[in-house]
């Protein structure tokens, strides 16, 4: 096994961890350990080129490090990619051999799943390594939090866009129907929200029409659907030049990862009167409730905590107000004041 560091400019650490023996493919960005271990998710995906793996993973562990910060969770920020399609190469031997490389770190990370691994791929990390969240017995698949952080987001931008309580009545555009998609959607028509949806698995568009009611349309025509929230919840960068001029939104709000492909969209969505729910605010459900599990599991606490997503995004947006700025801007100052504050 070879774990060779690679450094980069802003960051603590990254590492690329490759075993011929097992076919391990793999990389390890650890952001800002300022408030704590540097926890996040370990992503498998069929990257094109290791570039692309490692672009991926830089963004995404820079975003954990923001995300608890705003939650005020005593952790860092950190990311993993291993490189291989979840379908087919997610053996043993390359989870083991990767739980082993994690191990060698003495702590600085602590992996959890994330798109392409599971909470089995967790429990099986976890006999090679201590240094592993979102085990089955440390409070499991983090998805439902995640989905009822964004469902709490999304009650705090329609009081101030729409001036009401709760999401009855409101028309909800959801991009992908996976872990989080889905259950935010089954949160979401519980409360009495209207849906439409999406996915390019057309069986998760048949599950949610006949579950929720949802109204279905294709995967290139949901950035047009007439909605009063559209919720991405698949992958990172769909508000871009080619979809933001398409939406027909108030608000923005879902749970998929660095949704603007670039900062000035914020800007630009602002520019347009929709309210964006900065990602790493509104999805910090799941990590709030991993965090959790590093300390003995309680899942009353770990919900009240997922519940105060609510009053943060509130926060952003009176901060956003105050200092005329956008509120992706004004995430940022958040995470970055809190980071600031802990140094002195
Ligand atoms: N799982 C969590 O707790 C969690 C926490 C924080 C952030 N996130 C982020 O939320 C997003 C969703 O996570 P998940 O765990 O539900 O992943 P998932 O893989 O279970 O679901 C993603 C879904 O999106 C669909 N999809 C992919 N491309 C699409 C497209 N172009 N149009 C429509 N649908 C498309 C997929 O078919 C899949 O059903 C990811 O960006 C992830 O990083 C997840």
């Amino acid at each position: 096994m070879i774990i060779e560091e690679c450094p980069h400019a802003g960051y603590e650490q990254v590492f690329s961890c490759r075993d011929e023996d097992t076919g391990l493919n793999a990389f390890i960005a650890i952001h800002d350990t300022t408030l704590g271990p540097a926890l996040g998710g370990l992503r498998m995906y069929p990257y094109r080129q290791s570039a692309d793996a490692l672009t991926d993973v830089l963004r995404l562990a820079r975003g954990m490090t923001y995300k608890s910060a705003v939650a005020d969770l005593p952790l860092g920020g950190g990311k993993s990619v291993l490189i291989g399609d979840p379908e087919n190469s997610k053996t043993e031997a390359v989870l083991r051999s990767f739980g082993r490389c994690i191990d060698t770190l003495g702590g600085h990370y602590i992996v959890a799943e994330d798109v392409g691994t599971d909470v089995a791929d967790m429990d099986m990390i976890r006999r090679e390594t201590t240094f592993v969240a979102g085990t089955s017995d440390s409070g499991g698949d983090p998805s439902i939090h995640t989905a009822y952080g964004v469902q709490q987001g999304m009650r705090a931008a329609a009081r101030t866009v729409f001036g009401r309580d709760g999401l009855k009545g409101l028309t909800v555009a959801v991009q992908g129907l996976g872990h989080v998609g889905m259950n935010l959607c089954m949160l979401l028509s519980l409360e009495g929200a209207m849906l439409t949806v999406t996915d390019v698995n057309p069986s998760l568009i048949r599950q949610a029409v006949a579950e929720f009611g949802a109204a279905p349309v294709d995967p290139a025509a949901i950035y047009r659907t007439e909605c009063d929230i559209f919720s991405p919840c698949a992958m990172g960068a769909v508000i871009n030049d080619q979809t933001i001029g398409q939406l027909r939104t108030r608000i923005v709000a879902g749970s998929a990862n660095n949704v603007l492909a670039e900062e000035r969209h914020g800007e630009m969505l602002a520019e347009m009167g929709i309210l964006y729910a900065p990602d790493f605010v509104v999805n910090a459900g799941g990590i709030i409730n991993v965090a959790e599990g590093l300390n003995g599991y309680n899942r009353a606490r770990a919900r009240r905590k997922v519940a105060a997503i609510y009053q943060t995004m509130l926060q952003v947006i009176e901060l956003a107000g105050t200092r005329h700025i956008s509120t992706a801007r004004a995430a940022v100052v958040l995470a970055e004041e809190k980071l600031t504050r802990s140094n002195h």
